[in-house]
């Protein structure tokens, strides 16, 4: 059989633009698409979300694999905490939730408060020892450029950038994307405006060079969705987000 790379795909943009519903519903339409493949996905945002979501119980998440390294690992407060998990790294698969048709990984919050870089350099370790496990892999993203600037993103194949219509939102993705091609070596970029207030709108949306892959209007149902807690796996396969998420897939995974 062809041996093919696994597409290691990222969401990325502003805060509650909608990356995180973008995202779970990729998972959503790969499960559906593609049964026969290993399918991941990694809530890598701090500030959690995607198992919500995907309707997913989290018990262990991989801060709580490095908090239980580092308590038991011989000269564990010296130890470069990366090298720690290295060390480790069949301890990151505690983490694994599997369920029907997908994997499951929260990246965690850590309790000191002010600082994720530890959590983003084990990040970038655990997408590097996991993706070669899987043939789908969908990183939800913390919001802004930290993460792609800190070089976590650095093995994405397919960055996935979101925007709402408004100007901030846009700023975002242009910087995330110069940043990107400096720091990044994907192989496909493109960018879904979401949320519009009107499809009138999408003429005035300016996000220069990044290939425009869908625009999502602002769906009710979504919000009637969030207040019950129901996950994508229930959203009607005619939702605006569905058909829209369906459509930038096929562009960007073409
Ligand atoms: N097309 C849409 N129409 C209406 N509501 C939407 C749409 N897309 C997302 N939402 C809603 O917007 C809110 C924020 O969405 P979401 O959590 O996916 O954004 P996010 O970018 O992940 O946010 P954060 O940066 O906080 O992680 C949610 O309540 C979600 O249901
Ligand atoms: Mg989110």
């Amino acid at each position: 059989m062809e041996e093919k790379k696994t597409v290691i795909l990222a969401v990325a943009g502003k805060g509650g633009v909608g990356k995180t519903s973008i995202a779970a519903t990729i998972v959503r339409l790969l499960v559906e698409g593609y049964p026969d493949k290993r399918i991941l996905a990694i809530d890598a945002d701090p500030a959690v979300g995607l198992s919500t979501a995907l309707g997913i119980d989290v018990e262990t998440t991989v801060d709580d694999i490095r908090k239980a390294v580092v308590a038991t690992a011989e000269g564990g407060d010296t130890k470069n905490a990366v090298e720690l998990l290295g060390e480790a790294r069949y301890r990151i698969f505690d983490a694994l939730v599997e369920t029907d048709g997908f994997s499951f990984i929260a990246i965690g919050r850590p309790e000191t408060a002010g600082c994720y870089c530890k959590i983003n350099s084990y990040l970038k370790e655990v997408i590097s020892i996991l993706s070669e496990n899987f043939d789908y892999v969908i990183i939800d993203g913390e919001a802004g450029i930290e993460q792609i600037n800190r070089r976590v993103m650095e093995k994405v194949t397919h960055l996935l950038l979101i925007t709402d219509s408004s100007k901030k939102g846009t700023q975002v993705i242009k910087t995330i994307r110069q940043v990107a091609d400096e720091l990044m070596m994907y192989e496909q970029i493109g960018m879904i405006a979401n949320r519009l207030p009107s499809m009138a709108v999408k003429e005035l949306i300016d996000t220069g060079d990044i290939p425009a892959l869908a625009y999502i209007p602002s769906d009710l149902s979504l919000a009637e969705f969030d207040l019950k807690g129901e996950n994508v796996f229930y959203l009607p396969e005619d939702a605006a987000i569905v058909q829209g998420v369906k459509e930038a897939l096929e562009k960007l995974l073409l």
